[in-house]
């Protein structure tokens, strides 16, 4: 999908259709120029209903208000609607009227981006999005007099972001048997052979030589080895040194404490923290920020056979601590412990986030489409969800207690891989990961819970069937933020 800006009026360029969009609240003024037709098709212009007319080459969408969220979704609304039409081009105003229209330009191009995304891999007949070139009218607009430059840069900046998300989404949908911890460091060495990346993979003798035990425990019944993947972008005077620690599990069967059949099913999922930090990485990289980002991903499978590691094991962690197993489902905390253990080994870091789809407890508190942030301080945390306001995520708190860190002792390691409570369980994933944060990097962490919106099997805002990027655009805004100030 390529775009063009212009600062011609939508009338003197040419394309195959026009998408217009119209606040609801607007639709009976006579500035909505086809509002009879409009009427008789019973379009209302609620937010993402569309009306396609024909026999005008235009399609309307309907949004509450101007605001960036509005036009990501109903942009990726419309576009969906032209997927089986034959239109190629089209031709968007740019609907800037005030000193922050270059968000709401950088919201129409992710929406376009986004909503166009279709999985393709495993079908016969791919699905192909029609539309390839989009021309996006600049003309003033009520009156409000645009930067051009910033409106490039806004343009460039959600492209990037968006391809990223799209990046990672296709990874995350790929099937466990064509992505594997090995592949998933192949895409990470072809990331950073195609860029300014560099790439450091970990295979199990090097994991042995970390004394990752529990990470390598967790592997050990998979015919796929295990990888950690560490990949950097190194500018010269960096603003802040951040790292981002991914759950790469490529599939998660629950190991002997065995997942029922239903639950098992989308499990392929279980990478998309992982993959979030490949898909960031990229961004991050494509954007040249102004700050040290370390991504470090734990790429393993969680199967189950003779050699498979057993509730009752008690493993020893990189940090010397002990876990008594109680649930080998629990896994994705056992190789994330190691992981942050490695990466505060490797990197002093400004601040230190890991993206996982760790608990079904998540999804129970917050429902499908939002993350949920812990940590011990607020102002990483602050900084997520302010990441994830901005760029159309959602995600909000939940705070530690120390009366549910209780639920997780054990009577015979120093912690156990499972609360002995079943509800919070969110929050004690949280605290069981804290134990592997050392004291420098304490208020500097944060954990995102994305198994609500990592995937999700319908179609929702800018987000398709199955994987949705989760934790891409939050944390590329956050990285932008930091590489500013
Ligand atoms: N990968 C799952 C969590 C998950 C569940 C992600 C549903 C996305 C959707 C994780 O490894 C897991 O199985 N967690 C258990 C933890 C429990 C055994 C304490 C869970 O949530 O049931
Ligand atoms: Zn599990
Ligand atoms: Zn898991």
């Amino acid at each position: 999908m390529n775009f063009e800006l212009t600062l011609n009026p939508t009338i003197e360029i040419k394309a195959d259709i026009e998408l217009i969009i119209v606040v609801n609240k607007d639709l009976k003024h006579s500035f909505v120029q086809d509002r009879k037709l409009l009427k008789k098709a019973g379009f209302l212009a609620g937010q993402n209903e569309t009306s396609l007319l024909v026999s005008k080459d235009r399609i309307y969408v309907g949004v509450d208000s101007l605001s960036s969220v509005n036009i990501r979704t109903a942009i990726a609304t419309a576009i969906r609607a032209l997927t089986s039409t034959t239109y190629r081009t089209l031709k968007i105003a740019s609907y800037m009227n005030h000193e922050k229209c270059t968000a709401l330009l950088r919201a129409m191009v992710e929406g376009f981006i986004l909503g166009a995304y279709s999985f393709n891999r495993y079908k016969s007949k791919k699905v192909k999005q029609p539309i390839k070139e989009i021309t996006i009218s600049l003309e003033e607009y009520h009156g409000y007099k645009l930067n051009i430059e910033k409106c490039a840069t806004a343009l460039n900046k959600g492209q990037i972001t968006a391809e990223a998300t799209n990046f990672t989404r296709d990874i995350v949908n790929t099937t466990p048997e064509d992505c594997y911890p090995k592949v998933m460091a192949d895409i990470a060495e072809e990331l950073a052979e195609e860029s300014s990346l560099e790439c450091k993979i970990l295979k199990p003798k090097e994991l042995r030589a970390e004394k990752m035990e529990t990470l390598l425990a967790v592997a050990r019944s998979s015919r796929h080895k295990p990888r950690v993947i560490h990949l950097s972008h190194k500018p010269q005077n960096p603003k802040a040194i951040i790292t981002l620690v991914g759950k790469g599990l490529t599939y998660d069967s629950g190991g002997l404490s065995l997942k029922p059949s239903a639950s098992m099913v989308t499990m392929k999922l279980d990478k998309s923290g992982g993959c979030a930090v490949l898909g960031i990485m990229k961004a991050v990289e494509e954007m040249g920020l102004n700050v040290e980002v370390h991504g470090f991903i734990g790429a393993v499978e969680n199967m189950i056979g003779g050699d498979a590691y057993k509730p009752d094991d008690v493993l020893v962690a990189k940090n010397g601590k002990t876990i008594e197993i109680r649930n080998t489902d629990a896994e994705g905390r056992l190789v994330l412990a190691d992981v942050l253990c490695y990466a505060q080994q490797e990197v002093k870091a400004d601040y230190i986030f890991d993206y996982a789809t760790l608990t079904g407890a998540s999804v129970v508190a917050v429902g499908h489409y939002t993350s949920s942030v812990v940590g011990n301080s607020d102002k990483p945390k602050d900084l997520i969800i302010s990441g994830a306001k901005s760029s159309g995520e959602l995600a909000t708190k939940l705070d530690f207690n120390s009366y549910l860190k209780q639920s997780l002792s054990s009577e015979i390691a120093d912690i156990c891989n499972i609360s002995s409570s079943r509800y919070g369980g969110a929050i004690t994933a949280g605290q069981f990961l804290e134990e592997f944060i050392d004291d420098d990097h304490k208020d500097k962490w944060a954990h995102i819970d994305i198994a609500g919106p990592a995937f999700v099997e319908h179609v929702w805002g800018e987000n398709p069937h199955g994987a949705s990027g989760a934790g891409v655009r939050m944390t590329l805004r956050l990285l932008e933020k930091l590489a500013k100030d």
